[in-house]
């Protein structure tokens, strides 16, 4: 999955936050102020955000709105935070496919 970057007729005029860098599992990556960190992690290619309890099933976004906790992620260290509707910040520090104790 890949950012908008260009803007056309169909497409409304996309204006973005400032450009700011959050980690995942360690590795830097870019994301824009106002986006949620699934938005940031799935422009990034990311789309295993966790994996399940029972079965080790990758899981990602889902519902998009904070109501499945699917996209559960570490979050500076504090588990079980829902991707979809946290917003990123600078120098935020992520963890993925962790097995989550809730
Ligand atoms: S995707 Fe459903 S709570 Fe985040």
């Amino acid at each position: 999955m890949k950012r908008i970057d260009k803007t056309s007729s169909l497409i409304p005029q996309v204006e973005r936050g400032t450009l700011i860098k959050i980690f995942v599992d360690g590795i830097e990556i870019e994301a824009y102020k106002g986006e949620t960190v699934a938005t940031a992690l799935l422009s990034a290619g990311i789309t295993t955000f966790r994996l399940s309890h029972k079965h080790k099933k990758p899981r990602g976004l889902y519902c998009g709105m904070g109501i499945c906790y699917e996209c559960l992620v570490t979050i500076n260290g504090i588990h079980a935070q829902r991707a979809c509707i946290t917003p990123v910040e600078e120098g935020m520090q992520i963890e993925t496919c962790k097995e989550l104790e809730l």
